[in-house]
């Protein structure tokens, strides 16, 4: 099944109003007539401006990460319903960053894929090792662990809605970019655990992107794997200039 490409930006805490907004204008601008699948997560507090320039756009608007639980008592929680209020349509969840920095662990993040399915967003589930594990060789194995807890009760019909994105820690913002190669032995892993916790058709639908110091340089040479579907960018998203030629790649 030809998988269509997915360029996905991921604006971490970076970026203030006009900034956003000017970046995101520039996008719809330079991503006219490209034909792949492309999204912008902007932080929660510019989601909003940034809707009101894509809105009509061939980009979807998605958010950074989201609360487990509903509406309620939760300080400084955002909600999927508020999310999908002001037309959040995918949510990237078990980030690294999320996991390491805000200490979130595979039960939490499956609780929030839950959540985020029960109200009908798309999910980005990232998942990647640390050098730590590399060096030993249990980058795989990591990989494994964290799909099956993060898509734990999620059914093959709800798998639709999934993305994952294989995320080395050792790659993220450090300009070390796993090398194709590297990148697509563990795509190939994560395609047949999809295959074996589902069924072969679920491991060829699904898209898998890769993250980690992904740029114009490097993109076209990862996009070119078989089993590397698109890009899950942080630094090189935060310009028009650096994001558009991987769209570009991924729309050819
Ligand atoms: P960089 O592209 O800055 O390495 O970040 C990747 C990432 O974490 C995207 O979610």
């Amino acid at each position: 099944m030809a998988r269509t490409k997915y360029v996905a930006g991921n604006w971490k805490m970076n970026m203030d109003k006009a900034g956003a907004v000017a970046l995101a204008k520039g996008l719809v601008e330079n991503l006219k007539g490209l034909t792949a699948k492309y999204m912008i997560a902007p932080p929660f507090v510019y989601l909003d401006a940034v809707y009101q320039e894509i809105k009509d756009s061939n980009i979807i608007l998605g958010a950074q990460d989201m609360a487990a639980t509903e509406n309620g008592a939760h300080t400084g929680a955002v909600s999927a319903v508020m999310l999908k209020d002001i037309g959040v349509k995918t949510v990237i969840l078990g980030h690294s960053e999320r996991r390491y920095e805000f200490y979130e662990n595979d039960t939490l993040i499956n609780k929030k894929v839950h959540e985020a399915l029960k109200n009908d967003l798309d999910v980005v589930l990232c998942i990647g090792e640390l050098s730590s594990h590399r060096i030993v060789g249990v980058t795989e194995r990591i990989c494994e662990i964290q799909i099956r807890s993060g898509l734990e009760g999620v059914t093959e019909e709800q798998l639709a809605k999934i993305s994952i994105a294989y995320e080395p820690v050792w790659a993220i913002g450090t300009g070390k970019t796993a090398t194709p190669e590297e990148a697509q032995e563990v795509h190939a892993s994560v395609r047949s655990v999809i295959a074996r916790l589902y069924s072969p058709k679920a491991a060829d639908a699904i898209t898998i992107l890769y993250g980690g110091s992904m740029n114009a340089g490097n993109a076209e040479a990862l996009l070119a794997q078989p089993d590397i579907d698109g890009g899950l960018i942080g630094g090189a998203s935060l310009k028009a200039d650096t994001f558009t030629p991987i769209c570009q790649f991924a729309s050819k």
